[in-house]
């Protein structure tokens, strides 16, 4: 069987994000046994059915991205209680049929959740509000187990580099659990 492909999905276009940093971190953890792709999408445009049909490059090539993905993996900051905006328009965009004869990309897709934020939330009402977003558009969510990591501050090192060195321990489990997951479903 083909290695598992897995697609990280931050949910910050920030440079230094917690979050991008955080998905780095499991790239790192899952190491050779799955291919592990940051997916770029600060060009899709912002939804606007005027120009849906055809699809903007930015929006092929990011559908492309999903379609060959095993799994999608949401790293999601918290925005006033909420996923940021961007991960709303990325996901609306996918959420629409590709054409009268291919339905949107993600529906069937296993898909994992987590974010870090600096406060006390550690982005679980984001995660909640994204979970009943995709659960609709049919994925097939890893509900346990989700990964929420507050006080991100306290994870850095003297460069502000997120080293997580109380968190490592939960995002190896659930490295594990999503990789187990996909293989379940590939099988
Ligand atoms: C518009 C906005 C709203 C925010 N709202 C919240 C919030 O509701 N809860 C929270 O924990 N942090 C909130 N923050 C702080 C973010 O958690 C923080 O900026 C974090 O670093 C963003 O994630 P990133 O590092 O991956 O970019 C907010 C930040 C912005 C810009």
């Amino acid at each position: 069987m083909n290695k598992i492909k897995i697609l990280a999905i931050v949910g910050s276009l920030r440079k230094e994000s917690y979050n991008r940093q955080l998905a780095l971190n499991a790239k790192a953890i899952i190491g050779d046994r799955a291919d592990f792709m940051l997916l770029e999408y600060q060009d899709v445009p912002l939804m606007n059915q005027d120009i849906e049909y055809p699809a903007p490059e930015a929006v092929k090539r990011v559908r492309d991205a999903v379609r060959s993905a095993d799994g999608i993996w949401f790293f999601t900051p918290e925005y006033n209680h909420f996923f940021p905006g961007v991960l709303k328009n990325l996901i609306d965009w996918l959420s629409r049929s590709v054409s009268d004869s291919e339905p949107q990309v993600l529906a069937g897709k296993p898909a994992a959740i987590s974010g870090i934020s600096p406060g006390m939330s550690g982005t679980g009402l984001a995660q909640d509000h994204l979970v009943t977003l995709i659960s609709f558009l049919n994925m097939e969510v890893m509900n346990v187990p989700r990964l929420t990591i507050p006080n991100a501050r306290q994870q850095l090192d003297s460069q502000g580099k997120l080293t997580l060195t109380t968190s490592y321990p939960y995002l190896e489990k659930q490295v594990n659990a999503f990789i187990d997951f996909i293989q379940t479903r590939r099988a």
